[in-house]
């Protein structure tokens, strides 16, 4: 569990228990967070107060009134930029000094909440600073330990873990007020759009522990001789049923032995995004080709497809995190678009390339080159 301070400086006794009541069992969820987060609500009936506490217990956000009976909060707001306090303040204001509201956001509040405001209000609000309270302490411990991540790629992982349940949550208030009327059949379809939603979240949730893994660094890869057509038997093996239940066929060639010094598993989350990838983006009846073989010190792994193909335009860009191509063809199959970007990201490790000729509606090969004996990255 993780907790979030919180200081409500206010001369109303009646706001502060207020937010303490309100807050005391308020959590705060994303489905990309390890854990909820909780608030601790401290309370401070004056701003001099609220400086005590804020030098001895320094908070993550401030509630903050400004008309105090001491010094007011615009005070408390300067004194906090001076000392260059990382807190977030929220103005709690009542409508007749909203100007003085705005005129604190411009001078470093993040944000204020007209009084009187209902517990949804304050939650709301609460929910959105800790979200950003939260991305902030997350991309300082990454870049603490030496590590890139960009704030982009979370808000568009929130949004797209957001889409999804705001999509079932939708349904189920549907179902909830019975919209549909009584007959509890006429929901299926409701229910297999949300079962296929959070289908959808599950794979991107293991796309990202995937993707953690590659960007992670390398303590705990685990290099061996890696027999490359059992990797790829198994990979096809777990792909059956898909590929069953789309009516194409795979076949897999090439003759043993065809070892690499890699870590397995890593060879098997490659296997799996193109042998995924081209069951996937093929037409019905097709077929998937996958070969391996060795080649001036390389070894060569080629999925190719007879499926719905993409332009050269396309191919430049479905290595970038999140890409999806959105056409006619793509627009009923869901995917995270992320599958390839951890496929090159792995592919770098082993100092190789990949490469892909392609064209709309004349199927797609994927070409995985690894040298044999240059030492890993
Ligand atoms: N074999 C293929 N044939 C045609 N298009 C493909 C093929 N493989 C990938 N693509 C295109 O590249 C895009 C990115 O693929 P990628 O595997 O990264 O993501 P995805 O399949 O959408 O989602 P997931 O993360 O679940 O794999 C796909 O959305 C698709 O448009
Ligand atoms: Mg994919």
């Amino acid at each position: 569990m993780s907790i979030l301070k919180i200081l409500v400086v206010d001369d109303e006794p009646g706001i502060r228990s207020g937010v303490t009541r309100i807050l005391r069992n308020f959590r705060v969820d994303y489905p990309f967070m390890e854990e909820p987060i909780e608030f601790e609500v401290m309370e401070a009936p004056t701003g001099e107060a609220g400086i005590t506490i804020i030098e001895t217990n320094i908070p993550d956000i401030l509630l903050l009134d400004n008309k105090l009976p001491g010094i007011q909060g615009i005070e408390v707001l300067e004194y906090i930029k001076k000392k260059k306090k990382d807190i977030i303040v929220v103005m709690i204001t009542s409508y007749a000094s909203l100007e003085l509201a705005v005129k604190a956001t411009s001078d470093g509040a993040y944000d204020f909440i007209p009084k009187p405001f209902t517990p949804q209000e304050l939650k709301s609000s609460i929910e959105n600073i800790t979200k950003r309270v939260f991305l902030k302490k997350m991309t300082n411990k990454l870049q603490d330990a030496g590590k890139k991540i960009r704030f982009t790629f979370l808000s568009i992982l929130s949004h797209e873990l957001k889409a999804p349940l705001n999509a079932i949550e939708g349904y189920l208030k549907m179902t909830k007020e019975r919209q549909l009327g009584p007959n509890l059949e006429d929901y299926d379809g409701i229910i297999d759009r949300s079962l296929d939603r959070i289908r959808g979240m599950r794979n991107l949730i293991l796309d990202l522990l995937d993707l953690t893994r590659v960007e992670s660094g390398k303590a705990k890869r685990n290099m061996a001789d890696v027999d490359l057509l059992k990797v790829a038997r198994t990979a096809i093996d777990t792909m059956r049923p898909y590929a069953i239940q789309r009516e194409v066929d795979i076949e897999l060639q090439g003759v043993a032995p065809l070892i690499l010094q890699a870590d397995e598993e890593e060879i098997e989350i490659i296997f799996n995004n193109l042998v995924s990838n081209a069951i996937k983006y093929n037409k019905e009846g097709g077929t998937v080709a996958c070969n391996i073989h060795k080649n001036e010190g390389c070894m060569i792994i080629q999925v190719e497809d007879s499926g719905i193909g993409m332009s050269q335009n396309d191919i430049e860009k479905i290595f970038d995190d999140f890409v999806r191509i959105k056409n006619e063809d793509t627009k009923n199959i869901s995917g995270s678009g992320l599958g390839l970007s951890i496929v090159k990201k792995l592919v770098d490790n082993y100092s190789g390339k990949i490469e892909v000729t392609s064209a709309p509606g004349q199927g797609s090969i994927f070409k995985v080159i690894i040298p044999i004996n240059q030492p890993c990255l």
